[in-house]
């Protein structure tokens, strides 16, 4: 008999449970917890408890508030570690490789946010966008303009939302309306900074592009900056595509490798996090894992841009930091579910695979240790944040009667990786509320 609980704002959540306690490759099917029949027990935002709800339910006060989802999923919020809130607009604009792609499409759709009102529009649009999606922690990309960061800070505050965000820094190799100087980037990120970082559920992130659009002078503030307060993040690009890094060794003309340029300004450390990470050697690899920098695992954005295919086995043996990541813009998808199902091809052509389990992971758990959020978000220990998301197995006529030939677990959150998306989400919770 567990001891009775007091009542104050307790929410119980009842549904079929599924979080991590760890990464399934390395612990194995213990990593998975599963409740069939579960109830998930939420006081003041925070998760309190969660098991069988025949066990849970004995402990309740009478009064206390359910929420029933009987017949759904109920599995921790995902968490995207790369997206762009400026490319919703030109999301599926067809595109070649990655520069004509920037300059047709990405360059044009930032300048826009310059306009502060332009920009509350597209960032709350954006917001409602990820929660409809069922994401309710990302690390973004904003645009050079701090409106934009500004903007996007709020909608995630009002929201409730956990946001790492960061103005970009680019002060070469792209339009005159989007550059900004070494100084000008390094006043505006400090002033962001000073606003938003550590407030509420908020995180800065020095957002140098990527080492092509930035000078030596710029690559070197921001590692300056990056070092200086604590808990701030750092977020770019590396190693998308071949062409991109034939033009990048030829800006750093001394830089042992792409990777090795973010190491020589300092950027390369615990919280870092760098999007595709495609193109690298086993000694990147390695000088990443002891760096204890994160990588972001994109891939539909790397098949719709044809930039590769990236090595998750690889990144394993290194014991890399990998999330995921949609990417969008150039990502075909907010949603994780879509996400998953692209990165199981990815991997299939790379003779690897992804289990049901492991995708699920690097959605959530696996994510939150990319972004030493782990202590916070990521599963439903107690004490951590209640963000959550209720999935309908049933949500179409098709996922409806491949359900209803899926016996196992395992079988249904495939089924749900490959054939889902935003239709599947019935609801997101922010600390223990609904947030759509
Ligand atoms: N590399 C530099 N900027 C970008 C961007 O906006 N999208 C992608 N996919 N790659 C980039
Ligand atoms: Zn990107």
């Amino acid at each position: 008999m567990r001891t009775p609980i007091a009542p104050s704002t307790l929410l119980a959540v009842r549904g079929e449970i599924v979080h991590f306690v760890d990464d399934p490759v390395e612990r194995g099917i213990d990593a998975c917890v599963h409740f069939p029949d579960g109830l998930l027990l939420v006081r003041d935002g925070h998760v309190l408890d969660c098991g069988p709800a025949a066990e849970l339910e004995s402990s309740l006060p009478v009064d206390v508030r359910h929420i029933d989802y009987s017949g759904k999923l109920i599995l921790p919020g995902f968490i995207d570690t790369h997206i762009h809130c400026a490319q919703t607009e030109i999301i599926a604009s067809h595109g070649e490789q990655l520069t004509t792609w920037l300059e047709e499409y990405a360059w044009p759709a930032e300048a826009r946010y310059a306009d502060p009102a332009y920009a509350a529009a597209g960032t709350g649009f954006f917001c409602d966008q990820l929660l409809r999606h069922g994401t309710t922690t990302a690390m973004v990309f904003t645009t050079v303009h701090p409106a934009c960061t500004d903007a996007l800070f709020e909608a995630a505050r009002v929201r409730r939302m956990r946001m790492i965000a960061g103005k970009v820094l680019m002060d070469r190799n792209c339009p005159e309306s989007l550059r900004d100087t070494p100084a000008v980037g390094d006043a505006e990120s400090r002033a962001l900074i000073e606003k938003w970082h550590g407030r509420e559920r908020l995180a800065y992130a020095v957002t140098p592009r990527f080492a092509p659009t930035s000078t030596e002078e710029q690559m070197r503030r921001a590692g300056q900056l990056f070092s200086e307060v604590p808990g701030l993040y750092l977020q770019s690009h590396l190693a998308e595509q071949r062409q991109e890094v034939t033009w990048t060794m030829c800006l750093y003309p001394g830089a042992r490798s792409y990777l090795d340029i973010y190491e020589r300004f300092g950027q390369l450390r615990p919280r870092s996090v760098f999007a595709h990470c495609i193109w690298l050697d086993d000694e990147d690899r390695h000088l990443m894992a002891t760096r204890s920098a994160a990588m972001s695992f994109c891939p539909t954005s790397n098949l719709f841009l044809g930039s590769g295919l990236f090595d998750l086995g690889r990144a394993r043996d290194f014991g890399l930091r990998v999330g995921l990541g949609s990417d969008a813009g150039a990502g075909t998808s907010l949603s994780m579910l879509q996400t998953l199902n692209e990165a199981y091809k990815v991997l299939r052509l790379a003779g690897q695979t992804l289990t049901p389990e492991a995708g699920f992971y690097l959605a959530t758990l696996g994510g939150a240790r990319a972004l030493y959020l782990d202590a916070h978000i990521g599963n439903f220990l107690p004490g951590h944040e209640a963000d959550f998301v209720v999935l309908d197995p049933r949500a179409t006529d098709l996922l409806e009667m491949r359900m209803s030939h899926a016996t196992t677990l395992s079988e249904r959150l495939f089924a749900l990786m490959m054939l889902g998306d935003d239709r599947c989400v019935a609801a997101a919770y922010v600390l223990g509320e609904p947030g759509f």
